[in-house]
């Protein structure tokens, strides 16, 4: 086969047979297929789009370039949210559906850029190890129900590679890209149930509903083709999830509404998609599911399934009763209201880069994280506040001087001015 030809079929929109893309993911993790030539093909795939046949062999060929998992359980879920700001839903969702008896096994990665990852929210604990064997991830399966793993070098190296290229010549933002590159790690990871949070809006891959919408389509149906129970969701990220941002400030807030101390819309969302994985587990009717995920948070059971987990990945179980074992920052700063006004909403993705600013994320996959830096919410869209309220305050322990973070904090605010007096509630 020769690349040349490949690529100037997929120029002029001419299907590539489940063959021709194989040789190419296969060629290219292999090294023998140049750079250049894998970044003109993804160009022309951006450019052009892939038929769903071509994005179910891509996904194929993807997920064959590695190990796929094979789990001693009878029936396992999965998780995978396409990336968000505050997003620490796996945090309840996960110890609320195995609560209920769904096994929850997470496979998750680091979080980059402006968007946080699961793996390094639960590195704030301390002592917690996600570089678990498979071994050690299945017993803790076997006694909690809910694990959560960090991604192996070994599934997807194909994905790995791809991923960096795309990274670095602006052929992130394709649906059929972005739809192979999550599902052939999940599909490797090869869980029996998979739930998908597809995000939408500021902060997300995916600015609009209607292409959320179509990204969720594809990759529900990639995930029934693979003989998945799959369920794609589409959600809103036009606001942070949750009032905080940031690693030890989100394993905070999880705890938190573990504890049944909190609801709201983050409480709404995590029983909703808790929900789903157990309709899609048989567990019964939407009703009897929702009641179920309502039960395992007010009963106590997802917290202590929480709490034992942490015990045996090393972490210090004690964080679940007393929050302030977990990293605080040396340095705070209260963004206030210069003026009366009503919150309309934020720009999510200016938020994450605030946060990231403060420590609490990494632009290159070396970086080191500040597990205490972040942004607490105290407002939220609709809100009244006057003049001197605070909106939100930063956390930070490397970064003592919040001039710039303040600024785009101020900035990623979205407000209408009000001259007459705050209606009373
Ligand atoms: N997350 C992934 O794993 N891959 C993409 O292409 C986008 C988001």
């Amino acid at each position: 086969m020769n690349a040349v030809d490949l690529i100037n079929k997929t120029k002029k929109s001419v299907p590539l047979t489940d063959g021709e893309i194989k040789w190419l993911i296969d060629s290219y993790t292999a090294g023998e297929l140049p750079d250049y030539q894998m970044s003109a093909w993804l160009m022309a795939v951006c450019f052009n789009g892939l038929t769903d046949d071509e994005t179910l062999a891509l996904t194929y060929a993807m997920r064959d370039s590695g190990d796929i998992m094979c789990l001693d359980i009878p029936m396992t879920a999965d998780k995978h949210s396409t990336g968000g700001v505050g997003d620490k839903t796996s945090l309840i969702i996960g110890p609320a559906a195995a609560a209920c008896g769904v096994c929850m096994a997470k496979m998750s990665g680091r979080g980059l850029g402006h968007t946080g990852g699961t793996i390094d929210k639960l590195e704030s604990i301390k002592g917690f190890r996600t570089d678990l064997c498979v071994q050690e991830f299945e017993d803790i399966l076997h006694k909690t129900g809910f694990s959560v793993i960090s991604q192996s070098d070994s599934l997807c190296p194909a994905d790995k590679k791809i991923y960096a290229l795309r990274n670095a010549t602006g052929t992130v933002n394709s649906i059929p890209l972005i739809c192979a590159s999550i599902m052939s790690k999940k599909l490797a990871t090869n869980a029996d149930i998979l739930l998908l949070d597809v995000k939408y809006g500021s902060g997300a891959f995916m600015k609009s509903r209607s292409d959320a919408e179509r990204l969720a389509d594809i990759m529900e149906r990639i995930g029934r083709t693979a003989g998945k129970k799959c369920k794609a969701v589409v959600t809103d990220m036009d606001e942070p999830l949750g009032k905080n941002i940031g690693n030890a400030l989100e394993v905070e807030e999880a705890i938190n509404i573990l504890r049944g101390n909190e609801r709201g819309r983050l409480y709404e969302i995590c029983i909703g998609l808790t929900a789903d994985i157990l309709e899609l587990a048989g567990k019964g009717s939407r009703i009897e599911c929702v009641a179920m995920a309502e039960n395992a948070i007010s009963s106590g059971a997802a917290l202590e399934i929480f709490r034992r987990t942490i015990e045996l990945q090393g972490g210090d179980p004690a964080v679940c009763g007393d929050t302030s074992l977990l990293p605080h920052s040396r340095f705070t700063y209260r963004v206030r209201a210069a003026r009366d006004m009503k919150i309309l909403g934020f720009d999510t993705e200016e938020l994450g880069m605030v946060s990231l600013l403060l420590g609490a994320g990494r632009i290159g996959m070396d970086d080191r994280i500040d597990m205490s830096a972040g942004i607490v919410m105290s407002a939220q869209p609709g809100d009244y506040i006057v003049a001197g309220d605070t909106i939100m305050t930063l956390y930070s322990t490397i970064c003592s001087d919040f001039s710039e973070a303040a600024v785009r904090a101020v900035n990623a605010v979205r407000s209408e001015k009000i001259n007459c007096h705050i209606p009373l509630t």
